[in-house]
C-alpha cells in the first residue's frame, strides 16, 4: 500500500499547480484505500508478485477519488474524510475539472498495462459508475423506488469499481476463467455490501468518525434501502413522513426519520441485505487457493457489517 501511494504521488505531478493543490488536498486526507487493497489481496492470493499491480492499483484509486470530487459537488457535500469537501474549499468548478484530471491520469496510467483487456474492464467500469450517478440523479426524490431500483443504482456506481478490482488483480495473475469469474463476484458482492452499510451510516452513523455529514442522503431525496424498508414496515403514518421527507429533501424531519427508520426495524433489513451479500462473496472465495492474502479477503467480507467508517 505504501508503494500505491507512492506511485500516486508520483503520478500527479502537474505543472498546474491547482491541480496539484486540489488532488494531494484529497489525497492526503487519507481515506480506507479500499479498491487498491483489494486488488493487491487478490494478487497476493493468487500469486502474482509484478510491479504492474501497484499501478493498477493506483488507477483504481484515482478513478475513484475523480468520482468521489465529482460525487462531491453533485451531493453539495460539504465534508469528506474529516475535512471540508474539495468543492466546499475550492468551489465547484475547480473540483470537477481537477476530478476530469484524475479520470484522464488513470486512463494514461492504465495505457501502460499494455493489455487491451484491461482496459476494457476500466474503461468499461468507469462508464458503468457514469451511469450509476446519473441513474442515482434520476432517482432523486423518487419515493417510489424499490429495493430492486436502489440496487441497480449502487451496483453500478459502487460496485463496479470493486468488481474491477478484484477482476483485475485475477486477470495481472494469469487466472483460469473460472476464478477471474469468481473474483468479479467476490468484488461486486462486496462492493454491494459495502454501500448498503454506507447508506445505514448515514442514519446510523457519527460524523466524527466517518468523517462525513450523516443526513446527507435525506438532504437529498436518495430513497437507499433504510428508507425503502422503513415505508414497507412502517405504519401509515410513518410511511407517509419517510415518503415526504425524500419528495422534499429536506433534513428538517431528519429527526423522526432516524426514529421511524429505527423503530422500524429498517437497519436491520438492510444491514441483513448487506451480510447476504457478503455471504456471497465469501461463497466466492472458494474458488480461490488458501493463503493469508485470501484469509484477508474473507475478514474483510466478514468485518465489513461492523464498520463504522
Ligand atoms: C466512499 O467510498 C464512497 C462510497 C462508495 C460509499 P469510501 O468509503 O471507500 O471512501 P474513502 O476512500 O475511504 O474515503
Ligand atoms: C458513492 O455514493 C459515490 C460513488 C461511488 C461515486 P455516496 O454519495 O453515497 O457516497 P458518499 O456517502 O458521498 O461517500
Ligand atoms: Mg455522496
Ligand atoms: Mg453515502
Amino acid at each position: 500500500m505504501r508503494e500505491v501511494d507512492r506511485v500516486i504521488a508520483e503520478r500527479l505531478s502537474t505543472s498546474v499547480p491547482l491541480i496539484g493543490q486540489i488532488s494531494h488536498y484529497i489525497i492526503a486526507a487519507g481515506g480506507k484505500r479500499l479498491r487498491p487493497a483489494l486488488l493487491l489481496l487478490v494478487c497476493g492470493a493468487l500469486g502474482y508478485e509484478g510491479a504492474q499491480r501497484f499501478n493498477l492499483a493506483a488507477v483504481v484509486e484515482l478513478i475513484h477519488t475523480a468520482t468521489l470530487l465529482h460525487d462531491d459537488v453533485v451531493d453539495e457535500s460539504t465534508l469528506r474524510r474529516g475535512r471540508a469537501t474539495a468543492n466546499e474549499n475550492f468551489g465547484n468548478p475547480a473540483s470537477v475539472l481537477v476530478g476530469d484530471f484524475l479520470h484522464t491520469r488513470s486512463f494514461q496510467m492504465m495505457v501502460e498495462a499494455g493489455s487491451m483487456r484491461i482496459m476494457e474492464i476500466l474503461s468499461a467500469a468507469t462508464n458503468v459508475i457514469a451511469e450509476g450517478e446519473v441513474m442515482q440523479l434520476i432517482n432523486m426524490h423518487d419515493a417510489s423506488l424499490d429495493e430492486e431500483g436502489y440496487l441497480r443504482v449502487i451496483r453500478s456506481k459502487t460496485a463496479q469499481l470493486f468488481e474491477a478490482s478484484a477482476q483485475l488483480g485475477a486477470i495481472l495473475a494469469g487466472s483460469s476463467p473460472a476464478v477471474e469469474a469468481a473474483c468479479a463476484t467476490y468484488g461486486q458482492a462486496l462492493g454491494t455490501a459495502f454501500q448498503i452499510i454506507d447508506d445505514v451510516l448515514d442514519y446510523a452513523g457519527n460524523s466524527a468518525e466517518m468523517g462525513k455529514n450523516i443526513g446527507d442522503d435525506l438532504r437529498e431525496g436518495k430513497a437507499t434501502l433504510p428508507l425503502i424498508a422503513a415505508m414497507q414496515r412502517g405504519t401509515p403514518e410513518q410511511a407517509a413522513i419517510v415518503r415526504q421527507a425524500i419528495e422534499q429533501g429536506s433534513t428538517e424531519s431528519l429527526d423522526t426519520v432516524v426514529t421511524i427508520v429505527k423503530e422500524t426495524g429498517a437497519l436491520q433489513v438492510a444491514r441483513a441485505a448487506a451480510e447476504a451479500e457478503a455471504k456471497r462473496a465469501i461463497e466466492a472465495l472458494e474458488h480461490l487457493p488458501k493463503n493469508p492474502h485470501a484469509t484477508s479477503l474473507l475478514q474483510l467480507a466478514a468485518q465489513l457489517l461492523d464498520r463504522r467508517h
